[in-house]
């Protein structure tokens, strides 16, 4: 696995306010989705492309355009749900897939309660959307999912990080074809799994239900 945290100045100032609790959810939002868009460019550095031949109004040129098989964005339900708008700003041809993520009380396992996207993902590269990198262990299983079904490139775009969820991710994931990229690695997660300083909730800060 290989991980990737943006050092930019635009990206630092979005994040810091992001974390702010005076930042009002409409605010959030607009935040998170330039923030992914931001996150985006650097993660689609390796997205694959072909060769093509054009005509400028003045001459005849090669460049590159997006190649086929197209890319799959998959926002985990429901946060990353709030980074769809900011990641297809630059993918506008991606398809979307969905993956709904719950977590068993219990067990502590996470499972898959609902997917729409295609079964057999050979040769897809895919970008998985989550604001949050916590325990790991959605990331994880998701992730899972998407090389079960041929992923061999797989991208999760994560507003935020901890370093147990990475912990987590190296050790479940070795040796797979999987990046992540991210604003920051924080301190730690506390005694509620929330990670420290973070930014609370981020499904409860992007929609207002907290
Ligand atoms: N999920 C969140 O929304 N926030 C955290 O801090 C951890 C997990």
């Amino acid at each position: 696995m290989r991980l990737h945290v943006v050092d930019h100045p635009l990206v630092a100032h979005k994040l810091t306010t992001l974390r702010d609790q005076r930042t009002d959810s409409a605010t959030f939002r607009r935040l998170a989705d330039e923030l992914v868009t931001l996150l985006a460019y650097e993660a689609t550095r390796d997205v694959r492309t072909e060769q093509v031949d054009i005509h400028t109004p003045v001459s005849q040129t090669t460049g590159v355009k997006l190649s086929h098989p197209r890319p799959l964005v998959v926002p985990i339900l429901r946060a990353g749900l709030g980074m769809l708008d900011g990641m297809v700003r630059l993918l506008p041809t991606a398809e979307v897939g969905f993956l709904g993520m719950i977590r068993n009380e219990e067990t502590l396992q996470a499972s898959t309660y609902a997917t729409r996207m295609p079964e057999d993902l050979s040769g897809r590269q895919v970008y998985v959307l989550d604001p949050m990198l916590a325990t790991g262990g959605t990331l994880v299983a998701s992730i899972q999912e998407l090389i079960k079904r041929g992923a061999d490139d797989v991208t999760a775009v994560v507003l935020l990080a901890a370093p147990e969820g990475v912990e987590l991710m190296e050790r479940e994931l070795a040796g797979t074809p999987v990046t992540v990229v991210t604003a920051s690695v924080d301190e730690r997660l506390n005694e509620h799994g929330y990670i420290v300083p973070g930014l609370g909730d981020a499904g409860d800060r992007m929609y207002g239900s907290a």
